[in-house]
């Protein structure tokens, strides 16, 4: 089950050149992407509605795009617009059209009812000209259902296990110590010092042990935004243990989105930077390589705990005190996926068609 009312990150926008027509699966529906000549991003069903081939083995024609198989040819708003040797086109012969938007480094597609897309949803997220930052960009793609990757995402507490030679560093604090987990209206805000952080090459300069604060938010349906924070020993007294005010040493940036792409497989799109103001384009290459190192050892134990799920489907999970992030982030999707699918108040206690 998915959110559908969301927008859905679909591809990096500097993957989608002019002239390209682009194949995209989004929980289970196939989508063409292309450009039309002013640049503007066309979403489309990636099924022809003639004898159901995917149009994104077709060809542009200027804002159209021609299904190759018998030469239907379809305008960007989904209408059917020519069909060879017959002149009357029937009102039915269209395909589904999807609302998109490009916002920081993504295109974003809006996978549920159109009139309810508001663009006001897709959150912050840095591109790769922002000249504050030096970021470097990847994905990977998974063999599992999306909701293990959001779950791995919402519970860092794997950093001290999973990652125990890389992003966690031996440093078990990320399991014995919990974050605040705070509601937000779309997701989920984890806030938390670390005061004995073991600095990283990056930072030494400022010290061997720095304070870390750290803070992220984790938004339906499955996007990761943070930008942890390094600060000298003192600050975290300093902001009573609560958000600081002072400026960091160092900061670094990761914006992350977990797209379902079928109910066993997913798409995991990631950003990895550090301020330009805090080190080099290098710096930031040389920690997404480190990054990545990390995100292939996710991609092991993920694709790991499917396939042992699959072996049987009706074990249920057992939950501890790590799970408080993944527990609330189920919640808040089963609730939306809830209000999406409930019967409009007018016909409540109408009678169900047969
Ligand atoms: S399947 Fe597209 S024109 Fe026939
Ligand atoms: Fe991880």
């Amino acid at each position: 089950m998915w959110v559908r009312n969301a927008w859905y990150v679909a591809a990096w926008r500097n993957e989608l050149a002019a002239g390209q027509i682009m194949a995209r699966t989004i929980m289970h529906e196939p989508l063409v992407l292309y450009r039309k000549v002013n640049g503007a991003v066309v979403t489309l069903e990636d099924r022809c509605c003639h004898r159901l081939a995917p149009l994104s083995k077709g060809r542009l024609e200027q804002d159209d795009l021609r299904c190759m198989y018998h030469g239907l040819k379809f305008a960007a708003d989904g209408r059917c617009i020519e069909i060879p040797g017959q002149p009357v086109i029937p009102p039915n012969a269209m395909v589904r059209t999807y609302p998109v938007a490009e916002s920081g480094a993504w295109i974003w597609v809006w996978m549920g009812d159109a009139a309810a897309a508001d663009p006001a949803l897709i959150p912050y997220t840095t591109s790769e000209d922002d000249p504050d930052w030096h970021i470097r960009t990847g994905c990977l793609d998974y063999a599992a259902n999306y909701q293990l990757i959001n779950d791995n995402l919402l519970d860092l507490s794997h950093l001290s296990y999973a990652h125990e030679k890389t992003l966690g560093r031996g440093a078990p604090a990320w399991a014995n110590q919990r974050p605040r987990v705070t509601r937000l209206d779309r997701g989920l805000r984890f806030q938390r010092w670390f005061t004995n952080h073991r600095a990283s090459h990056y930072m030494r300069a400022h010290g061997e042990v720095l304070e870390l604060w750290h803070s992220y938010d984790f938004l339906v349906p499955g996007l990761f935004l943070q930008r942890p924070a390094w600060y000298p020993l003192g600050s975290a007294v300093r902001a009573n243990h609560t958000e600081p005010t002072e400026p960091p040493i160092f900061v670094r940036l990761d914006d992350q989105a977990v797209t379902p792409v079928t109910e066993r497989t997913s798409r995991y799109y990631y950003a990895v930077g550090l301020r330009s103001r805090d080190g080099s384009a290098a710096m930031a290459e040389e920690m997404f390589r480190f990054t990545e190192t990390a995100f292939h050892e996710d991609k092991g134990i993920i694709e790991a705990q499917q396939q042992v799920i699959d072996l049987a489907p009706e074990r249920r999970m057992m939950s501890t005190s790590l799970d408080a992030g993944p527990t609330q982030f189920r919640r808040l999707v089963d609730e939306l996926i809830a209000r999406e699918t409930a019967r409009p108040r007018h016909l409540e206690g109408a009678k169900q068609p047969a």
